[in-house]
């Protein structure tokens, strides 16, 4: 532990010391002395009476500080009302002089023990503060805030959310800090991507299977339904479910009992339903690839996670975020967010919205600098493209643009060939050269 002595006597001072070899110490005569170490050791042994003011003044010093040194002041013989000021004040204890070696021993011991406590508890405080920023929800803008506000009132209820949202919005971290602000928070948080399960397992990995259900079942399995009991199942992607598993779901939500492929037995379920989807799940309805009935049952309380190139105003705000966070988990320096960057990412259109912005913090953290990338604000045939003003990377440009129209083609390469207006072999060509 470290401990700072305050003591203005010279000798007293030698003296304590040579009683305090127990500690990491540091000496101080005066409170100006004093003064530059309370943030760094854990408890302070002071004298009331000091040169340059009195140890009340260090006292409050200490006490301003958030995770301030646990504190003893020592009284002159006689001046008990010191004593008592200095406890009222917030000390941890006193010694009035003169006093034992083994009462000077035993107070420190006490006190120290009791800041090591508080030490500790801060520390998982602390713990926990990280922990629920994993969930944190950044967002100032005026939908955000009513998801924030929507969030806190459904929390403790059952009710079924419908997330809707672009891809990158944040649908699944709005569903996670749902479940963490839940009185279901210690309870399993289950995911599942309807659009990643082939349909011949579906069933079987949403409500379970007997051994035998079908070829490959060797053994008995709980499905993400019984996976998730007392918790929260997330279905992601719902849109893609198929209308079998559709019919089949909404008779498992109406009857709360779900009954494994293969097996007649039906169990309870004791779930809380988040759906999420990128679709507009309205107009699939009206395509007839969604169940009217089974919407109208998930869509109970709708949260809509606005696009980021809507709520611009809190780009800066989810940058930091981000750059504290990357930082942290590579160990490495937390960059700086210059204006021209900010101008540069408030004018871009951010088609992947926070995870594209998340993507791009990471990068800058790890490579130090950020990839311009020019703003493309598509409209009628013709489109406006805003250049970054510090100069543009045109291979990378390329490079990106020719990404973005795979992935929004699906990675088909004659789709995005139409799509980009190019011959077959021109693409073949340019994805050729970009290494894609
Ligand atoms: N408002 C926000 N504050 C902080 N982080 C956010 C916010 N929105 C999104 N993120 C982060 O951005 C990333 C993408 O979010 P998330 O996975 O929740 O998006 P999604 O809507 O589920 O996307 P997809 O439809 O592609 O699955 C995650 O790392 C998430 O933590
Ligand atoms: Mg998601």
């Amino acid at each position: 532990m470290r401990l700072l002595l305050v003591e203005d006597d010279k000798d007293q001072r030698q003296l304590l010391a040579e009683l305090l070899t127990d500690y990491d110490l540091v000496l101080a005569a005066s409170v100006a002395e004093a003064q530059p170490h309370l943030g760094k050791v854990d408890m302070v042994l002071s004298d009331w009476k000091l040169g340059d003011g009195d140890g009340l003044m260090l006292l409050r010093a200490a006490q301003r500080l958030s995770q301030g040194p646990a504190f003893v002041m020592m009284t002159a013989y006689g001046t008990i009302s010191h004593a008592v000021e200095a406890m009222r004040q917030g000390a941890d204890d006193y010694l009035s002089k003169p006093f034992s070696r083994q009462e000077l021993a035993l107070t420190l011991e006490k006190v120290g023990r009791a800041q090591k406590l508080r030490q500790d508890n801060q520390r998982l405080s602390q713990a926990l503060t990280d922990q629920n920023k994993l969930t944190e929800i950044i967002g100032q803008a005026p939908a955000m805030q009513q998801l924030q506000s929507r969030l806190a009132r459904i929390s403790d209820t059952d009710a079924t959310v419908l997330i809707e949202g672009e891809s990158g919005t944040g649908k699944e971290l709005a569903a996670r800090a749902l479940h963490q602000l839940s009185r279901r928070a210690q309870k399993p948080f289950v995911a599942i991507n309807c659009g990643a399960i082939p349909e011949a397992l579906a069933e079987s990995e949403l409500f379970g299977s007997d051994k035998g259900a079908f070829t490959g079942a060797t053994q008995a399995k709980a499905g993400k339904f019984e996976a998730a009991s007392s918790g929260t199942l997330f279905l992601d992607e719902i849109g893609e479910l198929p209308l079998v598993l559709q019919s089949k779901l909404l008779r498992v939500l109406q009857e709360g009992k779900v009954t494994r492929l293969g097996e007649h037995q039906e169990r309870s379920i004791d779930v809380r339903i988040i759906a999420a989807t990128n679709r507009d799940l309205k107009a699939e309805v009206q395509a007839g690839r969604f169940r009217e009935d089974l919407y109208y049952r998930l869509n109970v309380v709708p949260l809509v996670l606005p696009p980021l190139r809507e709520r611009k105003d809190d780009i800066p705000a989810l940058c930091r975020h981000f750059l504290a966070l990357y930082a942290r988990r590579h160990g490495l320096s937390q960059p700086e967010l210059s204006p021209a960057l900010v101008g540069r990412l408030l004018s871009h259109h951010w088609p992947g919205n926070v995870r594209e912005l998340a993507n791009r913090m990471e990068r800058l953290v790890l490579l130090g600098e950020d990839m311009p990338i020019a703003a493309v604000t598509p409209g009628n045939g013709d489109f406006t493209v805003s250049l970054p003003p510090g100069g543009l990377d045109w291979e990378a440009f390329e490079r990106h643009c020719l990404d973005k129209a795979l992935a929004l083609n699906g990675g088909n390469k004659r789709q995005t060939a139409r799509y980009l207006n190019l011959g077959y072999k021109a693409l073949l060509y340019r994805l050729e050269k970009h290494g894609l």
